[in-house]
């Protein structure tokens, strides 16, 4: 199977599958004011971080000579950019060949509650190329419109990183170039993904419950 960017191994990244239990949130720590908010764990933090590593380690070796423009799409996409950045910068770092990166950011938005809404938002971004990352390919309508934007630009080269893609049931499913995990059809929050602008300042990722839901709906 043809790894992330043609890579080896990655395939689809790390599969959670659909029985995955996940851990109990009693055995790691997360802020008090999410107590009864949470269903379980699908993926501690410590896991995030050393995938987007190897994800890091995936794309320098996939870009060759070229300088990078990272596209961080706002929100959601914060976290994982300012680690996958971080991340490339140490292996450039601490290689012979020194990758000239550039960050800029765009922010979408089309959720509401947990559904996907029509209208998409795209603001800010002013110098599109070569590369993007992402939080999240849930129905792949999102990146879709995004690529579209870009691609008027005409980059010489455009990657998609995304930490998370879902197991969507939609034949039309965007893939993106590089991805963490595929995960099951579930509405995920934490590591800057959001429910209605809550749980963005949770550390890991993890699936929220009916109480969370209610309390937080808008
Ligand atoms: P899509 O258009 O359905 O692919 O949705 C993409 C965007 O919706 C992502 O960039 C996220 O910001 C948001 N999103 C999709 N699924 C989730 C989720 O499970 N939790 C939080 N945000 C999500
Ligand atoms: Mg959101």
């Amino acid at each position: 199977m043809a790894g992330p960017g043609g890579s080896g191994a990655g395939g689809r990244g790390v599969v959670i599958s659909d029985n995955w239990p996940g851990y109990s949130l009693d055995l790691f720590t997360y802020p008090q004011h999410y107590y009864g908010d949470l269903e379980y764990v699908l993926i501690p933090h410590g896991i995030i971080v050393d995938r987007t590593e190897r994800l890091a380690k995936d794309i320098v070796q996939d870009i060759g000579d070229n300088d990078i423009v990272v596209l961080c799409v706002l929100k959601g996409g914060y976290k994982f950019c300012a680690d996958l950045v971080e991340h490339i910068k140490n292996l450039s770092r601490n290689s012979e060949r020194f990758i000239s990166m550039k960050v800029d950011f765009v922010r979408l938005k089309s959720y509401h509650n947990d559904q996907s809404m029509q209208d998409m938002q795209i603001m800010g971004g002013d110098d599109l190329s070569k590369l993007t990352g992402k939080d999240i390919v849930g129905t792949g309508r999102t990146m879709k419109v995004l690529l579209n934007t870009i691609e008027k630009y005409k980059p010489k080269m455009i990657k998609v990183a995304s930490l998370l893609v879902k197991r969507t049931s939609r034949p039309d499913g965007y893939r993106p170039d590089y991805y963490g995990f595929e995960i099951p059809d579930l509405f995920v929050v934490g590591y800057a993904l959001d429910y209605n602008e809550h749980f963005r300042d949770l550390n890991h990722i993890c699936v929220i419950n009916d109480h969370g839901k209610a309390k937080y709906r808008v």
